[in-house]
């Protein structure tokens, strides 16, 4: 079994979905940035090890990645799942989990990188709107792509009834994701493409490469 480490900042749903998903992996620990973020008492609740690794800690980028490369690789994971950790990551942090760190962002990228990304997209008036699993490279949200789900923006959305309707959809397709490299199915190439082996066509809401069912 694959082991998972998850890293998060808040609420943690995305890490709910994983936990939810039974997934063929183990995810060991779960890391945040926040002491008090809701997703640690969620995590807590699934009897997974929780750690913090508070960026105000350190005086720079590079000495609390450091101590959070440490608290990683004392749980070994094979999968390093970054779900709404807002911290901007070193290239040496990058580097160092190639191909085995993923990322979840609230748009379909390369659109509206960044933050405030629904907001962007109903100012942009884009009709179809949705989200990325990505694996992380030193690009800050432009990594290569694993799978995307898209969403239509209705007339008269909110950006709370837009984030909802995206964030469903970030639930479906993050577990997608991990299940396939927790199978081995998924890699990042030499060269940087993402591979997917027998991911299949979807049905219903837009998604590609193609969903199982998970
Ligand atoms: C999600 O929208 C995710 O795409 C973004 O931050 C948000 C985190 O939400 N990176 P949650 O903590 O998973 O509920």
């Amino acid at each position: 079994m694959k082991r998972i480490v998850i890293l998060i900042s808040g609420r943690g749903s995305n890490m709910e979905a994983l936990l939810r998903a039974g997934l063929p992996g183990r995810t060991v620990a779960v890391i945040s940035n926040v002491a008090d973020a809701a997703g640690l008492d969620k995590a807590r609740a699934h009897g997974i090890a929780t750690a913090v690794v508070n960026h105000r800690a350190y005086p720079d980028r590079p000495s609390f990645d450091s101590a959070l490369t440490v608290e990683i690789d004392r749980h070994r994971p094979d999968l390093v799942v970054l779900a709404g950790f807002m911290r901007v990551l070193t290239d040496d942090f990058v580097k160092r989990y190639t191909g085995r760190l993923l990322n979840i962002h609230p748009s379909l990228l390369p659109a509206f990188p960044g933050l405030h990304t629904h907001r962007r997209a109903l100012e942009a008036g884009v009709r179809i709107h949705g989200c990325t699993v990505h694996f992380v490279t030193s690009d800050l949200d432009h990594g290569p792509t694993v799978i995307q789900a898209a969403v239509p923006v209705l007339d008269g959305d909110s950006e709370e009834s837009l984030a909802a309707r995206v964030l469903a959809q970030e639930h479906v397709i993050y577990p997608q994701a991990v299940k396939w490299f927790c199978e081995g199915r998924l890699r990042l190439s030499d060269d940087g493409r993402v591979l997917v082996e027998n991911g299949r066509a979807a049905g219903g809401v837009l998604v590609s490469p193609g969903l199982d069912s998970v």
